[in-house]
């Protein structure tokens, strides 16, 4: 046996500070449930790529163009996350890994494809669209001309008023995809009107491309002209982007990512989105992303028959959109209620709020993270259970046991 002493990380030694606030993060994900629809716990394989000595490498261009010396392990790196990309996405014809984020994917794509004054059409924020879809308060809704669909009564996109938003605006890129939209989307349809217009396609799987990767939801993946997507969320990958798109709009995209809006690649995050691709291509990961389809299925069934509204009726996918107009509370105590008792959760517009966004009247739920902890229908049911109470007025200490139990069962990766 060794009688070695632990010492400490060389963090702790150096910067006990920030060492204490990682410390205290730790802690945060390991001793409560994240059901942010947008986050996930990625593998140890993941965080140990992320953190790699090449974090120190400029790597500008693409490979075997760079304008660095020194950058063929970088080359390897770049190629081999590029080739399991589309060996993941069936269909796709090229990769550009090197987005940091899912905003800088839309705005390169978009800068590529509409170019500066450029009309766009994507979703509305309000009815479950992202900032980066052409919002005023994003680059995209100020250096483009965008134009918003919504969607109908029920939370459904309308493929009517799409058509008639495109047909009016003559966009030269049409978006599809959202933040907070459960249901399938029908993108042979999305491009169809795109065509009728003249108009591309472009796919935003930023949340689904994870399930969209396993084959467990439909994929745009040879339908849209382009598809851009986080790595973060249901992929659980590094935080980053990643831009596919058709073999004669490879160029164009790659230059509007370098040198178009980014300069040096992240090239420890592009090690990172490799392994999480690596992950992602065994059978394991099928099963997983069938497992957080089902789970979100049953959360919605059970949360319906609590009595709770669900925006559209239920999911498709791994987000819930939990309606509260119902009942007596705003999306903003119900998520200040489910932190004090351990889960974390975001409050949510939903389509037609009469709420103001830092308020709102919904709800926002997955269960990609849960999913990636071992969860299953029987917890599931335990955590519905909690989120009827805490909505109906239930003192978050009393599930705090509760919730610290499943934590405890249902360790982090
Ligand atoms: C549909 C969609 N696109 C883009 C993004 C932006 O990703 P990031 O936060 O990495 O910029 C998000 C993030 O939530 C998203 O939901």
């Amino acid at each position: 046996m060794s009688n070695a002493v632990p010492q400490p990380s060389p963090l702790r030694q150096q910067d006990p500070e920030v060492a204490a606030w990682l410390q205290r993060e730790d802690r945060r994900q390991s001793q409560s449930l994240t059901l942010i629809a947008s986050e996930n716990h990625c593998s140890s394989a993941v965080r140990e790529a992320s953190q790699s000595r090449i974090t120190d490498k400029y790597a500008e261009g693409y490979p075997q163009k760079r304008y660095y010396g020194g950058c063929e392990v970088a080359d390897g790196i770049e190629e081999l996350a590029r080739q399991r990309a589309m060996q993941l996405f069936a269909g796709a014809e090229d990769a550009n890994v090197q987005p940091h984020s899912g905003t800088t994917a839309n705005l390169s794509a978009l800068l590529a494809l509409a170019g500066v004054g450029g009309r766009i059409v994507g979703m509305a924020l309000k009815a479950g669209g992202h900032l980066s879809h052409g919002h005023d308060k994003s680059h995209t809704g100020v250096v483009f001309q965008a134009r918003q669909y919504g969607v109908d009564d029920r939370g459904r996109i309308d493929l009517d008023e799409v058509r008639r938003v495109v047909k009016e605006h003559q966009p030269k890129v049409l978006i599809a995809g959202g933040s907070s939209y459960a249901r399938n989307i029908d993108y042979a349809a999305f491009a169809a009107i795109a065509r009728e217009a003249s108009a591309v396609l472009l796919a935003d799987i930023a949340h689904p491309a994870g399930l969209i990767a396993a084959g467990v939801v439909p994929s745009p993946v040879g339908i849209a002209d382009v598809v851009t997507m986080t790595t973060h969320k249901t992929l659980r990958g590094p935080r980053g982007g990643m831009i596919l798109a058709k073999k004669e709009l490879a160029k164009q995209i790659n230059s509007a990512v370098f040198p178009g809006s980014q300069g040096g690649p992240l090239v420890q995050q592009i090690a990172a989105k490799a392994v999480a691709f690596g992950e992602a291509l065994r059978p394991e990961f099928r099963d997983y992303q069938q497992r957080v389809k089902d789970n979100a299925a049953y959360l919605a069934e059970r949360l319906l028959g609590a009595g709770l509204d669900i925006v559209t009726g239920g999911t498709d996918n791994h987000i819930v959109l939990v309606d509260l107009r119902k009942t007596d509370v705003t999306g903003a105590q119900v998520e200040e209620r489910a932190l004090a008792a351990g889960l974390s959760v975001n409050k949510n517009a939903i389509p037609g709020d009469p709420r103001p966004p830092m308020v709102t009247s919904g709800l926002r739920l997955g269960t990609a993270a849960v999913t990636t902890r071992g969860f299953g229908r029987d917890q599931i049911a335990i955590v519905a259970d909690v989120i009827t109470g805490l909505v109906k007025g239930g003192d978050p200490e009393r599930f705090r046991g509760t919730i610290h139990g499943l934590c405890e069962a249902f360790p982090l990766p």
